[in-house]
């Protein structure tokens, strides 16, 4: 994985939350939030947090007096969620890389993260720390994409950009995000960790979306396919953006836009 598959900074934090969150991620927060509610955790650990979508909706399903800590890897995304749920003082944001998390052993009843772990470069290593800081009967919630072509509309903007840059694809949606789906995998990576009651279900739910254009506007410059576009040609973001809402629009018309989405959602205990 390129060290820019993992980067979301710059102008990517803020049009992630406002566009790509409510298209695609706020519908499985909610899910992550009842499977962490239903734990009654008094500590939680977040991992790639994010702009705190999974955040605001477990803090909305949890009552006063627990500890909450939501981590991620890049500060500006982290500043977004800050500045969104300001006024929680059971929430304390902090940087740390899922792979080398600073906390001490067995700190935590519920260890959740939400469209993370195929960020991780070592996901056994990943899922070690994770295991170290959760007590002994501890849960481990957390959801990866399912393949892109069940992902229809980042499916289809992928689909585009292979036209426009025919000789050297923007492959970032294929490679990270969509890319860490086989449930045998998963559950090895899980049990190489320590991992031994593993749950894995595929959940399906459509998104929704105002126009194409808003779609394109997602995709392609609130992710870091938008780095992967301007170090071919930093002049055709804009035009890669068109491209995108061009053939979004000819399939679903110019009004909204619906499609399908899918992801796989897990738990684990020791
Ligand atoms: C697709 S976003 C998901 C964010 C959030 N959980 C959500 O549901 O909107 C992936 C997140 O993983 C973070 N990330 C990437 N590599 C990471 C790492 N090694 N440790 C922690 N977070 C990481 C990114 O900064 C980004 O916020």
């Amino acid at each position: 994985m390129p060290d820019t598959d993992k980067v979301f900074a710059g102008s990517i934090p803020k049009i992630y939350d406002e566009y790509l969150v409510p298209m695609i991620f706020a519908v499985y927060a909610e899910e992550i939030a009842k499977r962490v509610a239903a734990r009654s955790p008094s500590t939680l650990l977040e991992i790639a947090a994010g702009t705190g979508a999974v955040t605001r909706a477990v803090a909305a399903a949890l009552p006063r007096g627990i500890r909450y800590v939501a981590t991620d890897l890049n500060e500006p995304m982290l500043a977004v969620a800050a500045q969104r749920q300001a006024n929680d003082d059971r929430i304390t944001w902090r940087q740390a890389d899922g792979m080398a998390l600073p906390f001490g052993d067995s700190e935590f009843d519920v260890v959740c993260c939400q469209f993370g772990a195929m960020f991780f470069p070592d996901r056994v290593k990943a899922y070690g720390e994770v295991k170290r800081v959760l007590k002994g009967d501890g849960t481990f919630v957390f959801n990866v994409w399912d393949r892109i072509e069940d992902n229809v509309l980042t499916h289809e903007a992928t689909a585009a950009l292979e036209r426009l840059f025919p000789d050297d694809p923007p492959r970032f949606m294929i490679r990270t995000p969509h890319g860490y789906h086989d449930k045998a995998v998963i559950r090895g990576d899980l049990e190489r960790a320590g991992f031994r009651d593993i749950s894995i279900e595929t959940r399906s739910e459509i998104s929704r979306a105002p126009s194409a254009e808003y779609v394109a506007l997602a995709l392609c410059q609130g992710t870091p396919l938008r780095s992967e576009i301007e170090a071919r040609d930093a002049g055709k973001l804009q035009a890669a953006t068109d491209t995108v809402a061009e053939a979004i629009r000819a399939r679903h018309g110019s009004g909204p836009v619906e499609g399908k989405i899918q992801a796989i959602v897990i738990e684990a205990r020791l």
